[in-house]
């Protein structure tokens, strides 16, 4: 999957930018802070998911003063090309139009030309809460699976429900147990895909962790299950009944995928606690690697890497070992400067000023 033009109108403090022949394997964009590099890795993510990777409303995408903001982009898959039209028109307000047809639901839009992002508040994942891993974990598998999303959404709208019925004193718990079955038949789709792809996300992390590090140090992920995955759909609702009083005491929702995480182990020890930043950094590059070997077995097609300012804080040594793992992807890089970064073969260097791009 490459990207061939992309093109922006109005989003963020990019006023008009048409990016022609863009390289089929690296893009380095480098320049000073503040001039747009990471706008730019926002947009071509924004066209695979349908939302800011920085976790801001569609409304802050659109350049301050304006009405709308546009992204455009040619793709290439290894069977078609086409093209995306982006418009935000404000919050909830947008048009999407893949090869010319209008689509109404993201949904339809969510891995047609999917990416991958690495960014320095990445390291979060790591460091923070649950929440931040199941995130990961969901927009991962929402790229590569319609109907995980599907699940996913029709088990927020009955945990959402659920919830607000848990804080009624005068609700009968009949009605919270329909409420779980619910919840269990979709959250049983969810963890039977979460457990596939932490698997595949164990196995293939701890080989890219391997390969990156000069040293022998491992790297394991364990998934923390809500209940026995045999039988999933039944232990799971007999765990939701039996603890309803619980729940009515908490006003809260305790058993489901909404309460799961990831154990994430550097050399056996919970990397949350012991690992160095460096060790940290290194896990989750490793663990982005393996989202990008994922996709890429589940579809047939390798998603775009956008390396937002993390390349120049890698060493020599896994800067190299990075770049041989993606060779042949494509990948954008952004940097400050081009310290160990200006010898690739194959490459494109553009200089980022005040939201104007210019190719070097
Ligand atoms: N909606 C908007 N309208 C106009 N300008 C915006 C908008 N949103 C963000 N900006 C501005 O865009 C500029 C560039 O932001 P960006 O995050 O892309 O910088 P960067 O080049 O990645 O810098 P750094 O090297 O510090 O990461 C910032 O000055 C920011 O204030
Ligand atoms: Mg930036």
């Amino acid at each position: 999957m490459k990207i061939k033009k992309l093109a922006l109108q109005d989003f963020r403090n990019f006023g008009i930018l048409n990016l022609e022949q863009l390289n089929s394997e690296i893009n380095v964009f480098s320049g000073k802070n503040a001039m747009g590099k990471t706008n730019l890795i926002e947009a071509i993510n924004y066209i695979s998911c349908g939302r800011s990777f920085r976790s801001v409303p569609d409304q802050k995408l659109i350049r301050d003063g304006q009405k709308f903001a546009g992204i455009h982009a040619q793709y290439e898959t290894v069977s078609h090309q086409g093209k995306i039209e982006i418009g935000i028109f404000g919050e909830a307000k947008r048009s999407v139009r893949v090869n010319g047809l209008p689509i109404k639901k993201i949904s339809e839009l969510i891995g047609i030309v999917n990416s991958i992002v690495f960014a320095p508040e990445d390291l979060r994942i790591i460091k923070e809460s649950p929440s931040l891993r199941r995130k990961m974990m969901d927009m991962e598998l929402c790229k590569i699976s319609a109907s995980y999303y599907h699940s996913l959404q029709s088990y927020n709208i009955a945990l959402k429900s659920k919830n607000k019925l848990l804080k009624d004193a005068h609700v009968d718990d009949t009605l919270i147990r329909v409420y779980n079955e619910q919840m269990a038949q979709y959250g049983a789709e969810l963890i039977k895909k979460r457990a596939e792809f932490i698997e595949d996300l164990n196995k293939y992390s701890s080989d890219f962790y391997e390969n990156l590090q000069e040293i022998d140090e491992n790297i394991q992920l364990r998934y923390k299950i809500s209940a026995a995955l045999d039988d999933i759909q039944f232990n799971l609702l007999e765990k939701m009944q039996n603890n309803i009083k619980k729940e009515r005491e908490m006003g809260i929702s305790l058993i489901g995928p909404h309460r799961e995480d990831i154990e994430i182990l550097v050399n056996g020890r919970d990397s949350k606690i012991y690992a160095s930043q460096g060790q940290q950094r290194t896990a989750m590059l490793a663990i982005k690697l393996a989202c990008l070997e994922i996709a890429e077995k589940k579809t047939g097609e390798s998603p775009i890497l956008l390396l937002d300012d993390v390349f120049s804080e890698l060493d020599k040594h896994r800067r190299e070992k990075l770049m041989e793992i993606v060779s042949k992807k494509q990948v954008f890089i952004t940097c400050t400067d081009l310290e160990g970064i200006s010898h690739f073969k194959n490459a494109s260097y553009y200089y980022v000023e005040n939201a104007n791009v210019k190719k070097e």
